[in-house]
């Protein structure tokens, strides 16, 4: 029997010469595998043709778009995940559910390897490698760009050559990936990391500099999933959607920054992700007031160590799932409303209410009515600085010697 390759497949010029590229230096038949995972563009119906145009001897679209949103950006909004302080993972959580539908498809179709598009540079070839290995230990891994000696050029000349029914004509200088938690733009003019990306760069987000009026949206949340958009149900999928909308329109979620890869490499990245920062923003200020102070700055470092163990490839290790256990802890509580107003690039919070809140007006008030006895206060300085203040007293001792 032939050997059987399904091809993570995203309908563009280097995945549509792959399929016939990899059928000729390995002999095999390919599968291709779209996964919707809220990208938009063009309709999957069409990437399956083109996929089965190209030479795929089966095309197969996976709808994937509410997993993604439920099982991959919830938790990543639980954990209020920010690569280096400033990256949602837009990339890094698609790659996992796409190596679960490409492993599932490899079951069904009876094939041995798993190929995807990424070159040997990056940390998509990780992410997508790791998972297959834990998804599908014994399948193998071929990369067309990195193994197969698949470049730009002999992509192009090979469509031209072999009449695929996919344009060559329309150069992109970007590398682009996009899914409905964000959209990351690199290469190119982007590379001199003096350059400001110009404004044909931006997709998700319109210019910050001219907003329209303010926009006040309220989010509730149930334990620690938006639920409702002024107080219109929605799912988790719909929210992302509605605030990439509203967000982006204030342009909102735009992030310059150069990254340290996984592979030893710094590099400049920009990123457009107006729902998945103003949910975080909203998530953020309502832990702030649903969780315990220990188990918030707790938190916030599990939460850290989250995004590098996802941003690094590592989305079905142990470590993680542990890491998963702990957050979905302390999210018991975080049930609430935040409102905020989206304008000229900014989410700022302006109103929390929540009936698990720990805000106790009347700890906190200076007004009369106040439950606080400051009494309190002197015995407990005195002891916080009991500490420092016998090894000071060692340190001049020492000195004077
Ligand atoms: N640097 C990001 C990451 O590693 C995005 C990778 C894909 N970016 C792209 N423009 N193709 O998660």
């Amino acid at each position: 029997m032939t050997e059987r390759i399904v091809l993570a497949y995203s309908g563009g010029l280097d995945t549509s010469v792959a399929i016939g590229w990899i059928g000729e230096a390995t002999g095999a038949e390919v599968i291709a595998v779209a996964v919707d995972v809220g990208q938009g563009g063009e309709s999957l119906e069409t990437i399956r043709q083109r996929a089965l145009g190209c030479g795929a001897v089966e095309a197969y679209v996976a709808d994937a778009s509410d997993e993604f949103a439920n099982e991959y950006c919830m938790p990543t909004l639980k954990a209020n995940a920010l690569y280096q302080g400033h990256y949602p993972l837009v990339s890094a959580i698609s790659r996992p559910v796409i190596v679960k539908h490409l492993v599932k498809a490899a079951r069904e179709f009876g094939a041995t390897t798993v190929a995807h598009g990424c070159t040997g540079k990056g940390n998509d070839q990780v992410r997508f490698e790791v998972g297959i290995q834990t998804l599908g230990p014994d399948l193998k891994c071929i990369a067309p760009v990195r193994d197969l000696a698949l470049t730009r050029d002999k992509a192009i000349a090979f469509a031209e050559e072999k009449g695929l029914p996919i344009e060559t004509t329309k150069k992109n200088p970007y590398s682009i990936d996009q899914n409905v938690w964000g959209r990351a733009v690199e290469t190119g003019y982007l590379e001199d990391i003096w350059n400001a990306p110009t404004k044909d760069i931006y997709d998700y987000t319109a210019t910050p500099e001219f907003p329209p009026a303010p926009d006040e949206v309220t989010i509730s949340f149930e334990a620690g999933v938006p639920v409702a958009i002024d107080g219109v149900k929605v799912t988790p999928l719909q929210a992302i959607k509605e605030l990439n909308r509203r967000a982006g329109a204030q342009g909102v979620g735009r992030i310059d920054v150069v990254e340290d890869r996984l592979v030893g490499i710094k590099s400049r990245e920009i990123y457009e992700a107006p729902g998945a920062m103003a949910l975080i923003t909203a998530h953020k200020h309502l832990e702030d007031i649903t969780i315990e102070r220990e188990q918030a700055r707790f938190k916030a470092t599990v939460g850290q160590r989250w995004a590098e163990l996802v941003y690094d490839g590592q989305w079905f290790s142990p470590l993680k799932r542990s890491l998963d256990a702990f957050i979905e802890d302390t999210q018991r509580y975080v049930t609430g409303d935040i409102r905020m107003v989206l304008h000229g690039g900014q989410a700022i919070v302006n109103g929390r209410r929540s009936e698990t809140s720990l805000y106790d007006f009347d700890l906190a008030t200076y007004d009369t009515g106040d439950t606080f006895d400051q009494s309190m206060a002197r015995g407990f300085i005195e002891l916080w600085g009991m500490s420092a203040k016998v090894a000071s007293g060692r340190d001049i001792r020492v000195a004077g010697k």
